[in-house]
């Protein structure tokens, strides 16, 4: 994650909030946040060369890079990312999926083994979304934080620990506006050689309708769950750990209630990283694997939900790996 913190006291000193506002409905404490200059691929590569050190890995066939916040429209970023990591010529692209860009990328890294594309994948979830949160707005501000998580995969056997799947993946697109970015594509461009009317000030920045997310977020989250421990075998009694997207405490303890995962069993970190989109994931994996909080043999749970709308859930069972991580 970037080195700067705003905390809840920052926030209060240019915002129409509390720090009570803030933790109580959100959990969030403090988030980080990129400095000018820094952008969703530096993120990415810094995370990309401490998974590969991990993995004792320094070749993969394919990277792949989940964010909403790209450095630029055109290209993907997920090439750059290969050449600064030294990795070649290998295949690389980007994947939008919001917040269920991690499960969403897990499930497309797994095809891509399944098929033979690749023998390994490196998959990182990065983001620099705070530039496209307008920091005048009280309602997303708070919310959204910045980093990357990044993970090797590998072809293995279906019963070994770290195999993963089943998967569960769904969207629901009649709610596209419920979370959007609406400026800046090509619904409305950015310019024609004619500047930037056409695009309201505040259409460059994250629309959303907090409170309508906020159910969508528990029920699709809570069923996705459902159906991929369905899928698995697995009652809610089998999850050891839960990884829930960090989007806010109270959607997290919410799912778990639902789901009747006890509270002990749930990870969290979002009062230090508020909500990194598809590097949240990762991000908890990664921090919660280096501290001990997860460890070799767990059976894991993993459930996302973001702009679209849509979720995704896999299970897997924690495999013995060394985990770096910087928070
Ligand atoms: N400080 C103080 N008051 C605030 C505020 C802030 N930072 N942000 C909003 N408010 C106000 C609202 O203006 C509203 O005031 P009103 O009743 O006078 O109109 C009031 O608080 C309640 O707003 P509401 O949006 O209904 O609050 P909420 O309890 O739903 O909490 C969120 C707001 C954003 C924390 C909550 O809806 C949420 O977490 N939603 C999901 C967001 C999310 O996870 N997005 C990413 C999904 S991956």
């Amino acid at each position: 994650m970037p080195p700067a913190v705003v905390t809840n006291t920052d926030l209060c000193s240019r915002l129409d909030t509390t720090q009570e506002w803030i933790e109580s409905r959100t959990g969030i404490r403090e988030r980080r946040t990129v400095s000018n200059g820094v952008a969703t691929v530096d993120l990415a590569v810094e995370a990309g060369v401490r998974a590969l050190k991990s993995a004792g890995m320094f070749a993969v066939d394919a990277v792949v890079l989940a964010t909403t916040s790209p450095d630029r429209t055109c290209p993907a970023g997920a090439p750059e990312v290969a050449s600064r990591l030294g990795l070649g010529n290998v295949a690389a692209f980007d994947l939008t999926s919001a917040c269920s860009g991690f499960v969403y990328g897990l499930a497309t890294c797994a095809g891509l083994i399944a098929t033979g594309v690749a023998e390994s994948v490196l998959f990182i979830g990065a983001e620099a979304f705070s530039t496209f949160v307008n920091p005048a707005d009280r309602t997303t501000a708070p919310i959204f934080g910045d980093g990357a998580g990044a993970v090797v995969l590998r072809r293995g056997d279906g019963d070994e620990p770290g195999a993963i799947g089943p998967f569960d993946l769904g969207s629901d697109g009649r709610h596209a506006d419920l979370l959007a970015v609406f400026g800046g594509g090509s619904r409305q461009r950015a310019a024609n050689g004619l500047g930037h009317a056409d695009v309201p000030a505040e259409d460059w920045y994250l629309s959303m309708s907090g409170r309508a997310v906020y159910q969508h977020a528990v029920a699709r989250m809570t069923a996705s769950a459902r159906t991929v421990l369905d899928r698995a075998g697995w009652s809610a009694t089998d999850v050891d750990r839960f990884a829930g997207h960090q989007a806010n405490l109270r959607i997290i303890t919410s799912v778990a209630q639902q789901l009747c995962i006890p509270h002990d069993r749930v990870l969290a970190n979002i009062d230090r990283t508020g909500n990194a989109l598809a590097a949240s994931i990762p991000i908890l994996l990664a921090e919660t694997a280096a501290s001990g909080e997860l460890s070799a043999g767990q059976r894991v749970l993993v459930t996302a939900f973001g702009a679209g709308l849509s979720w995704g859930s896999t299970v897997l069972e924690w495999p013995d790996i060394t985990a770096d991580s910087l928070i």
